[in-house]
């Protein structure tokens, strides 16, 4: 029953560079062709040479294959046509890149892992890609308060990685943390499996240094790194989430959590969503402050996981749902006698028909693996509608069902796996091409019935270029036209991330 100490798990990382150069996708200019190139100037040759001196020639990608993977978003449903890429190295250089792009009104996009669901890390026509991975050198980590201040551009992974030396790990996990920089997880408003046991990024980040694109490329100090300021307007948490609208963060200032001493893994099967539900609030009672994930696999993600990766399910009783749940503590014994007693109760209830708690690392990182590779085994299907939704339990699966019974044959698969302890679903309908009609049973469907019933359209992704149409569903007019005074007021003449979000 044993596991000992987790301290690492499978990364998707190396599939996901792997992707970044197969791209095929369509040019988005192609797909949208009602959305026009703004007012914005063409890069020219002395822009170009204006960028090799501010950031020598390494600085600046011009070669068609370099800049390819670039102008793809990790999907594979967005291609831009950029032509230039620029890999500043500090903060210095990232101010005098966004001062020029001011002076000349060239359009900017920052891009950090590229991992992003929405399609809001990507050029739309020819803007210019500012990628953060070269602004990745500090590393700093006080180990008493628990206080990490670094460049935006360092790798989650990596910081994850580092922070173990200390005792300490980050509270952010996903399974694209070895591909994106924690600049990006900001600038997205990352959510992940370990939100349940740590909230939110608003929870955690402390200071931002941001570069905005105004005359002077101002770098804005947005709070001290202290646990407590209570100076002045939060400046910080306007830019988490803010899908690189605002400025580009340049460094980040966050609490990381202690590592814990034991972590225990076990994989749950429940015949209904009800009893999931049941699970879940058996399992804020019985395991307390050691539960730090309880994620949900439905019986379509489990057959995808086997059909197209040959990942087996480690129940042995095939069940409706399969539940993740894992616990975080800081001792062995007493978190495993909690977790076996929790399923001993949840079997005799039977509110679970199968259970299995992980005995060694290795079983543990084959509970997660699944998990964390449904998003990629869906993906050989052919094409992926995602979804990321927010939505109170009593209606969670209630939307898979619907949009099952409204699709019926036209979809492949209508998968549903998420964050359920955070009432986060990702529904998913996969075809073995885009299909317009598919996509025309989908939306606005999915997202009206979400809002209608008291859900939200993104709960971690974002909402990019994707999802930009629905964007006003939920928010009142003056709440919208506050978001582009906002925007205006950090971003004067529109240069930042155009075409996403924000309607201007
Ligand atoms: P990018 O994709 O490069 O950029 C994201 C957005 O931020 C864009 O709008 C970009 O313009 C902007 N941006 C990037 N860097 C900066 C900066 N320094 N300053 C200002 N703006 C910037 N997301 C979750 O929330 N939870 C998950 O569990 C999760 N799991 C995933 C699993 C897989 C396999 C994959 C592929 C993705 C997953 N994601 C998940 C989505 C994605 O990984 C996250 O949103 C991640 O935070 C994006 O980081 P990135 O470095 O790749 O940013
Ligand atoms: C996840 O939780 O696996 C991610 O958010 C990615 C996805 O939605 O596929
Ligand atoms: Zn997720």
């Amino acid at each position: 029953m044993m596991i000992g100490r987790l301290t690492q798990r499978a990364s998707c990382a190396l599939r996901i560079e792997a992707r970044r150069c197969k791209s095929t996708a369509p040019l988005t200019s192609t797909q949208l062709p009602n959305l026009k190139r703004g007012d914005y100037s063409s890069l020219t040759d002395a822009d170009v040479q204006h960028f090799e001196r501010l950031l020598g020639a390494g600085g600046v990608l011009r070669d068609e294959t370099d800049i390819a993977p670039y102008n793809t978003d990790w999907m594979s449903w967005y291609r831009g046509r950029s032509r230039c890429v620029l890999l500043p190295r500090t903060v210095e250089e990232v101010s005098a890149v966004m001062k020029h792009c001011f002076d000349r009104r060239l359009a900017v996009v920052p891009q950090s892992g590229n991992t992003g669901l929405v399609g809001a890390s990507v050029p739309v026509f020819d803007e210019i890609v500012v990628s953060m991975r070269r602004l990745n050198k500090r590393f700093d980590f006080d180990p008493i308060p628990g206080i990490l201040q670094c460049d935006a551009g360092l790798v989650l992974e990596e910081l994850d990685t580092r922070l173990g030396e200390f005792g300490y790990m980050m509270p952010l996990d996903l399974g694209a943390k070895g591909s994106c920089l924690i600049g990006g997880n900001v600038a997205t408003g990352a959510g992940g499996v370990r939100l349940l046991r740590y909230g939110s990024l608003h929870a955690h980040v402390l200071a931002l240094e941001v570069v905005l694109p105004d005359k002077d490329g101002t770098v804005l100090e947005c709070g001290p790194a202290l646990r407590k300021d209570n100076t002045g307007f939060h400046e910080s948490h306007l830019f988490i989430g803010s899908e690189g609208q605002l400025g580009l963060i340049t460094q980040v200032a966050m609490t990381a959590v202690p590592k814990p001493n034991s972590v225990q893994v076990a994989m749950l099967g429940c015949d209904s969503f009800l009893d999931c539900c049941k699970v879940l609030g058996d399992a804020k009672r019985l395991l307390g402050e050691i539960l730090s994930s309880f994620e949900m696999m439905d019986s379509e993600t489990m057959r995808c996981l086997k059909e197209n990766h040959g990942r087996h399910n480690v129940l042995s009783t095939p069940a409706a749902f399969n539940l993740l749940i894992e616990t975080s503590g800081s001792s062995q014994e007493h978190d495993q006698a909690k977790l076996n007693k929790f399923l001993e109760s949840c079997l005799e209830k039977g509110l679970a028909v199968d259970g299995v708690l992980a005995t060694s690392v290795e079983q543990a990182n084959t509970f997660w693996a699944l998990r964390e590779n449904a998003t990629l085994a869906l993906m050989d299907d052919g094409y992926v509608f995602k979804h990321d939704i927010s939505l109170p339990l009593k209606h969670y699966y209630r939307l898979t069902e619907a949009v099952r019974e409204r699709v019926g044959s036209l979809a492949k698969r209508v998968i549903t796996y998420g964050h359920v302890g955070d009432g986060n679903t990702h529904l998913n309908v996969t075809a073995s091409e885009f299909s317009q009609e598919l996509y025309d049973r989908l939306y606005p469907f999915v997202y009206e019935w979400t809002t209608q019933h008291g859900g939200s359209i993104s709960a971690e992704h974002g909402v990019g270029l994707l999802k930009k149409r629905y964007m006003p569903l939920g928010k009142s007019p003056a709440h919208l036209a506050q978001y582009g005074r906002l925007k205006r007021f950090y971003d004067p003449r529109l240069i930042l991330n155009p075409y996403k979000m924000l309607t201007m």
